[in-house]
């Protein structure tokens, strides 16, 4: 089985997040993948003293978040938009590490009033700098898809868009290591 794991990229009390999370993992074959939801709540403020690309990690909670996506066969982030970008969350989790996410496939799944569509792209941005595999993105809408207060009725379309997404990162973990494009 392939480890796929979701990652909820707001910590607010209240958040939608969880719910759109379990709405991807929904969708997720079980016959392909088993699946695990990553809460941010519990990641302090970045506070190891080296710099992650030596992989000289201190504290426990580096350990355990650098297992969990070490882990991982393949990673769906969701994200709302924040102020027209990603929340502060998501981008505190990644600098953390630095190996670990290398070639890392990974999908990102946006919900909002745009989809989200500043949020998935800047999130792009920082996580390719980072050498991950970012196979695409796709928003839910909100009134549309999802509704601001969570509940989730989603289109046909973004199904779809969903679905090709996982299916890109299946392809990604059967990948022979070392292929090329
Ligand atoms: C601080 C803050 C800034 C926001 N900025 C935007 C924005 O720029 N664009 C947008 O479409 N929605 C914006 N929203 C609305 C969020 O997309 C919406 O509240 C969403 O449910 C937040 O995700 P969460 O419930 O997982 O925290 C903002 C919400 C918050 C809390």
């Amino acid at each position: 089985m392939k480890q796929l794991r979701i990652v909820v990229s707001s910590t607010r009390p209240g958040r939608i997040g969880p719910k759109v999370a379990e709405w991807v993992a929904s969708q997720a074959p079980t016959s392909e993948w088993e699946v695990e939801l990553l809460d941010l709540s519990s990641l302090p403020f970045f506070d190891e003293e080296d710099m992650p690309r030596n992989g000289n990690y201190a504290k426990p909670h580096t350990k355990d978040w650098a297992s969990k996506v070490f882990e991982s066969d393949a990673i769906v982030v969701v994200t709302p938009q924040y102020n027209r970008s990603f929340p502060a969350p998501i981008k505190n989790a990644i600098d953390y590490l630095f190996a670990e996410w290398d070639a890392k496939p990974i999908a990102l799944v946006g919900y909002g009033w745009s989809g989200a569509s500043d949020a998935t792209a800047d999130l792009t941005k920082v996580l390719e700098h980072v050498k991950a595999d970012v196979v695409g993105a796709t928003g839910l809408v909100f009134t549309q898809d999802v509704s601001p207060a969570g509940d989730l009725d989603v289109t046909d379309e973004r199904r779809a868009e969903l679905g090709a997404l996982l299916d890109a990162l299946a392809a990604k973990v059967d990948e022979p290591v070392g292929a090329t494009a």
